[in-house]
């Protein structure tokens, strides 16, 4: 992996909080100057040369994350600000219409905010009920998600990989087993979609969630993926220009069709033509090996890790390149401050994810989350500032 590409990283940091949002190529930093350098226009509104290109370039980039993802059609590819916007739509736009008073929704207590407090307000206003799939060993388990589901369930909605333990689901698995049981799934894949292989029609799962800028791209951007089916069936939560073909004074109305029904206002267009440069760098990796980089490293830094006696390990068991840890007695943000005093950046507190510490029994941890542009080199550096572990306050006091 070539670290050249990433300017952030000549600033003399280790970055270790890639779960929070990445670090960004040189060739996504430049496409957005570019936009507002050379084609700066809005889509779908001009009849001249740089709006048409605008227009191509997003038809482009919509076609590009149908691929990346697999998905039958780019009708199917919605951008929107990011996986919360996502994940509402999908919960506000779709399932506030399709669910009824006491059906059921399985999630776990380890799911990040988005996919729980959407969930929530569903619960105060139709009377449904979020009911939580038991973990094993902090997991989701096929045989758990068995017994959680009732002939209620209408919907079970999951991380692929949990933004905290960061073990990877059995998502292909759980899908079959919801559409038996005439049960939709929801995943969001914040956490997933940048760091392993996305198929979505091997999955055959119903909704997806992800953001561009935990995958290299700009902040801002976000994809909704749906089944055409249910994207179709799904209330726009913005009305206005983009979405509509003809509203009169008579107050007679008509929208498009998918995807422009669902996007109403203007896109953030320097950012999602930037995104299609992510997407094109991921791809000339591969995913397969950026999976099997982070698992090496994840690995190398866990055995690193327990050789010092005062550490506590949370997630050793899980796939992905997330480790979860705390010095003894030690608050996480206390750790976190006197690794930036290295500059070296990880994440400490709950993550986002409240509930995780009814499974965990401990809530503030540090978490690191690697990507493909870390190194061993990094990892000894920090396990170097992790042995003088016992200096700590002499340090951030
Ligand atoms: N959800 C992001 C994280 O896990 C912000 O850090």
């Amino acid at each position: 992996m070539n670290r050249e590409d990433f300017p952030m990283l000549k600033n003399n940091l280790i970055y270790f909080d890639s779960g929070a949002t990445s670090l960004k190529p040189s060739c996504v930093i430049k496409e957005i100057t570019n936009y507002y350098e050379n084609y700066s226009a809005n889509s779908h509104r001009g009849d001249y040369d740089i709006s048409l290109k605008v227009d191509k370039m997003l038809d482009d980039t919509r076609c590009k994350v149908k691929d990346f993802i697999n998905a039958n059609s780019s009708r199917e590819i919605i951008f929107t600000k990011g996986t919360t916007e996502s994940m509402n739509m999908i919960i506000f736009g779709f399932m506030k219409n399709y669910l009824q008073k006491d059906d059921e929704v399985l999630i776990t207590k380890t799911e990040h905010a988005s996919n729980v407090l959407p969930w929530f307000i569903l619960e105060k206003e139709l009377g449904i009920k979020v009911n939580y799939i038991p973990l094993i060993d902090n997991k989701v388990t096929i045989d758990k998600v068995k017994e959680s589901i009732t002939n209620k369930t209408k919907v079970i909605s999951l991380a692929w990989i949990t933004n905290t333990i960061g073990d990877i689901r059995p998502i292909k698995e759980i899908t079959k087993l919801a559409h038996d049981n005439n049960i939709l799934v929801v995943i969001d894949g914040a956490q997933s979609v940048p760091h392993i292989k996305t198929d979505v029609i091997d999955t055959d799962i119903d909704f997806l969630a992800f953001s561009a800028h935990k995958m290299l791209g700009p902040t801002g951007v976000g994809i909704l993926y749906g089944k055409y089916e249910y994207l179709n069936q799904m209330l726009p939560l913005n009305y206005g220009g983009g979405m509509n073909s003809f509203f009169e004074s008579d107050k007679t109305m008509e929208f498009k069709e998918l995807p422009e029904r669902l996007e109403a206002g203007t896109l953030n267009l320097s950012n999602i033509l930037a995104f299609s440069k992510a997407i094109d760098y991921l791809e000339n990796i591969g995913m397969d090996k950026i999976e099997k980089h982070e698992k090496e490293l994840k690995k190398y830094l866990i055995n690193k890790l327990k050789e010092i006696d005062n550490i506590e390990i949370y997630n050793e068991g899980t796939d992905s390149g997330i480790v979860l840890f705390n010095i003894k007695n030690i608050f996480s943000e206390d750790t976190s401050n006197y690794l930036n005093h290295y500059h070296i950046c990880v994440r400490a507190g709950n993550h986002c994810a409240k509930m995780v510490k009814d499974e965990l029994i401990i809530k503030n941890t540090c978490r690191i989350s690697l990507y493909l542009y870390n190194t061993k080199e990094e990892i000894d550096k920090f396990i170097e500032i992790m042995k003088g572990n016992k200096e700590i306050f002499k340090v951030i006091l």
